[in-house]
């Protein structure tokens, strides 16, 4: 769907379908002014006088139908004071799949609402924008197109009262796309089953995307990963048909070549079965996710780049498949990270870390960064204690860890901060190596994080976001439809454009 502008006031505003917000109690025409000259029939429509303005309700209401704008979906946003940017983009999004599943060609949201809502007016013409892509987001790559279904709409036109649209529009817009765009990205590669999704695909496919956006890449294959020492990646992979790769990303625009870069680190598992710690079958086939985190730093550095935004930024994706066979690691092994540790392997199904902690060692040795940022679809003890709605961020320094909260927020993807509590280090001792991978059940969050915290030196300034139970919608809705959500492309572009 195309996003355009359209100015001179209401009284020029064209479209099939016009969006029209109202809170809980008031007049959808007092409130907004702009409306009776948009669409002056909507004073007599007779369907108007039973909209009731409560969050979630939606009203179809019809003029004749070869006016400029023929119909008006009312939304009901509720208690003014409750709305958020996050009801806000819910809204549209319902609006908007409304509109797609009646078949509706164009759409015209009028700006002048905006700026009567909490949240600022350029931020929600952003969120919008983004809310009324993602609403048309699908997975349909690997399906026959269907007869039945209406196509998407052809255009968005947001309408601005004035003689031009105002240059914050404009750029406000254009973000909103970019940010819908990349996290479309996120969900196309995780949605992408373990079978047509190998390491080395994923690496193909993140060299074209830098190639078409700007960006350095180098691969690291199976030989490359053995002369850096990434023994951890390595065995994850082993017990694969299909070897792991490390996909590097740099993104240093004109003038920032010199800077201390941001680094992204993402968990790349194509496929986790668990190893030879097989993980039983219920629900198995969404960890063809488990390379969300990756898809996450993939999307948000293409984003970046395509932004032109000015500041230096690398990105490391960690792929591997962890399968059980003859040739697969084993609970016992000791490996050696790229840090020189030795790590002794307790459970194969906690694969991500070791993934990781070699990714995080590599990157230290290779730059001085800004800050680390590592992000994983990494313990189920996660998903249990934050539930699917939250993600764990886990910093020890309060600015990077608020800076990263209030990336996620602006978006609407929410973190909460947990502990990366000293004392339980204790438990990742090992008889046989310097550190043991995996403690007990309780606490499972905390001491993955602890365990890859080992691998970054003192004084760095890192955060690790576990995104297991966010990275899966289980029930479609507005805002995404059942499957991989792209959670943490949002964060992680906000993040790097602040
Ligand atoms: N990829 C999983 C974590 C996961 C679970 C992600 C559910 C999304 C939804 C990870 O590799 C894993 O298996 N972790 C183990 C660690 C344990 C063996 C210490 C887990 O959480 O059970
Ligand atoms: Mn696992
Ligand atoms: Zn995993």
């Amino acid at each position: 769907m195309e996003v355009r502008f359209q100015n001179l006031g209401p009284e020029h505003w064209k479209g099939d379908v016009m969006l029209a917000f109202a809170c809980d109690g008031e007049d959808l025409l007092l409130q907004n002014p702009e409306l009776d000259k948009a669409a002056p029939w909507l004073a007599v429509a007779p369907a108007l006088r039973d909209f009731r303005p409560r969050e979630g309700s939606l009203a179809l209401l019809h003029g004749h139908p070869e006016l400029d704008i023929p119909r008006v979906l009312a939304i009901g946003l509720g208690a003014r004071d409750e709305v958020t940017p996050d009801r806000v983009r819910a809204a549209v999004a319902a609006g908007v799949q409304r509109c797609r599943a009646l078949g509706v060609r164009s759409l015209l949201l009028p700006e002048p609402q905006l700026s009567r809502l909490p949240g600022g007016r350029e931020r929600l013409v952003e969120e919008c924008v983004y809310a009324a892509q993602l609403a048309l987001y699908r997975f349909d790559a690997l399906k026959k197109p269907s007869a039945e279904e209406p196509p998407a709409p052809e255009w968005l036109a947001l309408g601005f009262d004035g003689e031009s649209v105002p240059d914050g529009g404009h750029a406000a817009a254009r973000r909103g796309e970019s940010a819908a765009w990349a996290v479309s990205l996120a969900r196309d590669l995780a949605n992408m089953p373990g079978n047509l999704l190998s390491p080395a695909l994923l690496a193909e496919r993140a060299a074209a995307l830098a190639e078409d956006s700007g960006l350095a890449c180098e691969i690291l294959d199976e030989d490359a990963l053995a002369r850096e020492g990434l023994d951890c990646l390595r065995a994850v992979g082993q017990g694969s048909a299909r070897p792991p790769r490390l996909v590097v990303l740099e993104y240093a625009p004109t003038g920032h070549e010199q800077e201390k870069p941001l680094i992204l680190v993402g968990k790349g598992i194509t496929f986790d079965s668990g190893g030879i710690c097989l993980k039983p079958a219920a629900n198995m086939h969404q960890m063809k996710c488990d390379m969300s985190g990756a898809a996450a730093v993939l999307a948000a550095l293409t984003a970046l780049a395509r932004e032109g935004a000015p500041r230096r930024v690398v990105g490391l994706l960690a792929c591997a498949e962890n399968m059980p066979d003859g040739g697969a690691y084993r609970p016992g092994d000791v490996l050696t990270a790229a840090n020189g540790d030795s790590v002794e392997v307790i459970n194969t199904d906690a694969e991500g870390r070791l993934a990781l902690c070699d990714a995080l060692a590599w990157a230290q040795k290779r730059w001085t960064p800004a800050a680390i940022v590592d992000i994983a679809t990494l313990t189920g003890a996660c998903a249990v204690a934050l539930g699917t709605g939250l993600a764990g961020l886990f910093c020890d320094d309060d600015g990077l860890a608020e800076r990263l909260a209030a990336a996620g927020a602006t978006g609407g993807e929410h973190f909460w901060r947990l502990p990366l509590w000293r004392p339980y280090a204790d438990q990742l001792k090992s008889e046989v190596a310097d550190i043991r991978h995996t403690a007990g059940r309780e606490g499972g969050a905390i001491t993955a994080a602890l365990f890859l915290r080992h691998f970054v030196r003192e004084g760095e300034l890192w955060a690790h976001l576990d995104i297991a139970g966010v990275d899966w919608n289980a029930k479609a809705t507005p805002l995404c439809p059942e499957g991989a959500s792209g959670f943490g492309a949002r964060t992680l572009l906000e993040l790097a454009r602040g």
